[in-house]
């Protein structure tokens, strides 16, 4: 398995604090059965902003730490986008996961015609957006009461989108980037009940609906890290069919080892 979202780097953003806990980290992972993972350090201007050059040089530094240890995981490069409006001229030297895809994080609050523009203008200059955890975005999933009168889950079952569905602005952009050709990637966190029963059901609907393209931990320390995987796992594994599981999980990728 692949871990598509991880703060393992240590000390570059609010994920790990020390080697330890990246080398900890990594211990669960590859415990877990991942034989990689994909270190999406934050990239937010003002927060976290470093050259590509340094996540770079980060990556191979814990890389030679895992080696030393014996820890048996390949380390892949990527970034976690920041959507705002500075994401656009951040990307001369860009950091891909495997597949060549953009992780992107939309903010808390957003404007729904802010994160359809900027994805049309990625797709444009050709990336691929992976649209990271959705489940907990509040554009992207539908609030409770409103999901259920309004039938909306139901609505995305059978994979019957509708582009300009005016019952439901969410529905709209969720329709949007998805025909754009945007991935998804969802927490397994989520899955574990780690962030609250709405954001639980949220994910185990837009699973159930087809969304999904690839799961992550999004882990940021060691902390709790081992239920999270095996209690998310098991409830994906669960909700869906083993070659969905695989592929979600990124069982049959290749990637370049360094
Ligand atoms: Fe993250």
């Amino acid at each position: 398995m692949i871990d598509f979202h991880s703060h393992i780097l240590p000390g570059l953003d609010d994920g790990a604090k020390s080697m330890d806990d990246a080398l900890e980290m990594a211990r669960v992972l590859a415990a877990a059965g991942y034989r990689a993972v994909c270190c999406t350090t934050h990239h937010i201007r003002g927060a976290w902003h470093l050259p590509a050059a340094h996540v770079r040089q980060a990556v191979a530094d814990l890389q030679a730490e895992l080696n030393l240890a014996g820890i048996d995981l390949h380390l892949l490069s990527g970034r976690e986008y920041y959507l705002d409006e500075f994401l656009l001229s951040e990307l001369d030297d860009p950091l891909l996961l495997p597949g060549g895809l953009l992780l992107v994080e939309l903010p808390a609050r957003c404007d729904a015609d802010r994160v359809r523009d900027t994805l049309f203008q990625l797709v444009r200059r050709r990336f691929t957006p992976m649209i990271a955890h959705p489940e907990r975005s509040s554009l992207l999933a539908p609030k409770a009461d409103n999901a259920d009168r309004k039938g909306f889950w139901g609505s995305l079952f059978n994979s019957k989108f509708k582009v300009n569905d005016s019952e439901s602005q969410d529905n709209s952009l969720l329709s949007y980037l998805r025909n754009l050709g945007c991935c998804f990637q969802g927490n397994l966190g989520s899955f574990a009940g780690g962030y609250g029963e709405q954001v639980r059901h949220n994910a185990r609907h837009l699973l159930r609906a087809g969304i999904y393209t690839h799961l992550g931990s999004d882990a940021h320390s060691s902390a709790r890290l081992a239920v999270t995987l095996s209690d998310g796992l098991r409830e994906v594994e669960r909700l869906t069919e083993k070659e969905t599981m695989q592929r979600l999980t990124g069982c049959a990728y290749q990637y370049e080892t360094s």
